[in-house]
């Protein structure tokens, strides 16, 4: 396919239309935000492997029959997807206490969770993301009943499919946000990327944070983070 014009330009990513009106091209850019924005850095080598660490991920949901965006990856930092209608719902999956959970409920982080827990926040940069409920899910029009138990149980499926990928790998996976989107006939998919920009990524043995929070937390190299996690997703590390 070709690259055709610039669509949107988020803050980690751009997405381009192709010569294909039923795909989109998305560029993984070099950049890291936190706080809605507030950090920011630029980190050379970081599209690449969030490229390469979620065309993996997704390409493992995809054999497992799990609905998603996912085509391929067509070079170091660009991806092939389908053309979706994003839900403006960032749906997270908790399976350990950490970050703004650990924060609102006075839970200790590193706590273990029994059952999954999923939490739905409004996609919406003026107001920050604000936590959700179904109701305000209706309220707003977001995704009608049948479409939100979808995306729970899709949500659920995802999370039990990639805690044992990582948990084979030595790493446990705390967290992680997921978005769902619409193909034109209206099937729910899963969308956008899963990459340790969106997961919490502990080392099993160590906890050692492999993941985003250690450029958020000023606790270590994000590159060298994300290498380790790509390395042990059987992937092929770049050496920039
Ligand atoms: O900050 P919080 O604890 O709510 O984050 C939960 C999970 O969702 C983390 O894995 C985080 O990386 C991810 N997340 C995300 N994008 C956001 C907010 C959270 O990927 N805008």
């Amino acid at each position: 396919v070709q690259k055709g014009s610039l669509l949107y330009e988020g803050k980690a990513k751009k997405i381009y239309e192709t010569d294909d009106p039923n795909i989109f091209l998305v560029y993984y850019k070099d950049s890291a935000t936190a706080f809605n924005g507030e950090k920011k850095a630029e980190i050379v080598g970081k599209g690449q492997l969030n490229n390469e660490i979620s065309s993996l991920l997704f390409e493992k949901l995809n054999e497992h029959g799990i609905p998603t965006h996912f085509v391929q990856k067509i070079s170091s930092n660009e991806q092939l997807v389908k053309r979706v209608t994003i839900i403006p719902i960032e749906v997270v999956v908790r399976n350990i206490v950490a970050g703004s959970l650990s924060k609102r409920l006075g839970i200790a982080e590193g706590t273990e969770i029994k059952k999954p827990i999923i939490e739905f926040y409004y996609k919406n940069d003026d107001l920050g993301d604000p936590l959700i409920n179904s109701f305000h899910i209706e309220l707003l029009e977001l995704a009608d009943k049948e479409q939100l138990d979808e995306i729970k149980t899709l949500a659920f499926k995802v999370n039990d499919i990639l805690l044992k990928h990582f948990h084979e790998r030595n790493v446990r996976l705390v967290d992680f946000k997921l978005e769902f989107g619409l193909l034109n006939d209206g099937t729910l998919v899963v969308a956008d990327e899963i990459s340790p920009d969106t997961c919490r990524l502990w080392d099993k043995h160590t906890n050692e944070k492999l993941d985003k929070d250690v450029f958020r937390r000023d606790i270590g190299n994000l590159t060298d983070a994300y290498k380790e996690i790509l390395k042990r997703l059987g992937g092929t590390v770049p050496c920039t």
